[in-house]
């Protein structure tokens, strides 16, 4: 069957690398959550997406701070961009988004992918969010199906569902370049975990390797790195042709029920994020804090359980 997304992404990748017409990434990266944050602009226009954006968090206390994104809005006054998109790959689990408060002050619709509902309907029911919490997206300004198709300026931009590590998982191809989210990682890292509520080690398997149908030249956008063993420095970009035959977990002759097996057995041995907690129910509302109690106090909740 003909993966109309993925020839309409190839397309617009070829096309995009023959006119010289590609965007211009700048990397911010959180150190104590190993998160990249892209800020991707269009040359021709100076309009810009943010990609995955971090607020700080103190897990202790329960402060939020915004040092990270008070950098990223340095970057962008400084170099006069104009926000159309903040895009998330995904609700994240190790992370706070910091799209609210960025959109605040720079403005810009948040986006994500449609699939969100499914992930609000589980994690609503695991932190009993009440009525209040809306399960219907409507905390996004849009959501993304497979195949949707937008503009960031003159840069056209084609949204891809690929689900496992969660259920609601997008990557944004933004002319020759993809922001892939927690898919893959660099190639000697591997791969996303895909043991979180939802996620699913086939499902991952098949969103990689549509993924991998793309353009050896993409260039190739990462939402985290833990530098691999041997390597000192953080990396956030490759290529597919480089994770097609590197990657060490689902290089090209790596079978669906090996990658499966592997996924599976490595995700046992993991613990959870330390912020999987704040994160979830944070992410899960956009970013926003869980709505106030009676006091005015915003809350996290911690579901307890014996042994
Ligand atoms: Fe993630």
């Amino acid at each position: 069957m003909t993966d109309a997304a993925i020839v309409a992404a190839t397309s617009q990748i070829n096309t995009c690398r023959a006119t010289g017409h590609v965007p211009v990434v700048r990397t911010f990266f959180d150190d104590p959550t190993f998160t990249a944050t892209h800020v991707v602009h269009d040359p021709a226009t100076m309009t810009c997406a943010i990609v995955d954006s971090v607020m700080d968090y103190d897990p202790a206390s329960g402060r939020t701070d915004h040092n990270m994104a008070q950098e990223i809005v340095d970057y962008v006054t400084a170099e006069k961009l104009k926000v159309e998109w903040l895009l998330e790959t995904h609700v994240h689990a190790d992370h706070l988004s910091a799209a609210p408060w960025l959109q605040e002050r720079l403005g810009g619709k948040l986006g994500i992918g449609e699939s969100i509902i499914r992930v609000q309907d589980i994690f609503g029911k695991m932190f009993n969010a009440g009525t209040r919490f809306a399960r219907d997206g409507s905390q996004f300004d849009c959501l993304f199906g497979d195949g949707a198709r937008f503009m960031l300026g003159s840069l056209p931009v084609i949204a891809l569902h690929v689900p496992g590590h969660t259920p609601a998982d997008m990557a944004y191809v933004i002319g020759d370049a993809a922001f892939i989210g927690d898919t893959l990682f660099m190639p000697d890292y591997g791969t996303a975990r895909a043991d979180f509520p939802g996620g699913d080690a086939r499902m991952l398997y098949q969103s990689i390797r549509r993924l991998l149908s793309l353009p050896d030249e993409t260039r190739v956008f990462l939402c985290h790195d833990y530098k691999a063993p041997g390597r000192d420095e953080y990396a956030w970009e490759t290529t597919i042709g480089a994770e097609r035959h590197d990657n060490i977990h689902v290089h090209d002759g790596v079978d669906e029920d090996t990658f499966v097996k592997m996924r599976t057995a490595r995700d046992a041995t993991l613990s959870l994020p330390n912020l999987i907690m704040p994160s979830v129910q944070v992410n899960m509302r956009a970013g926003h804090l869980p709505e106030p109690e009676d006091n005015g106090v915003s809350y996290i909740k911690i579901p307890v359980s014996g042994s």
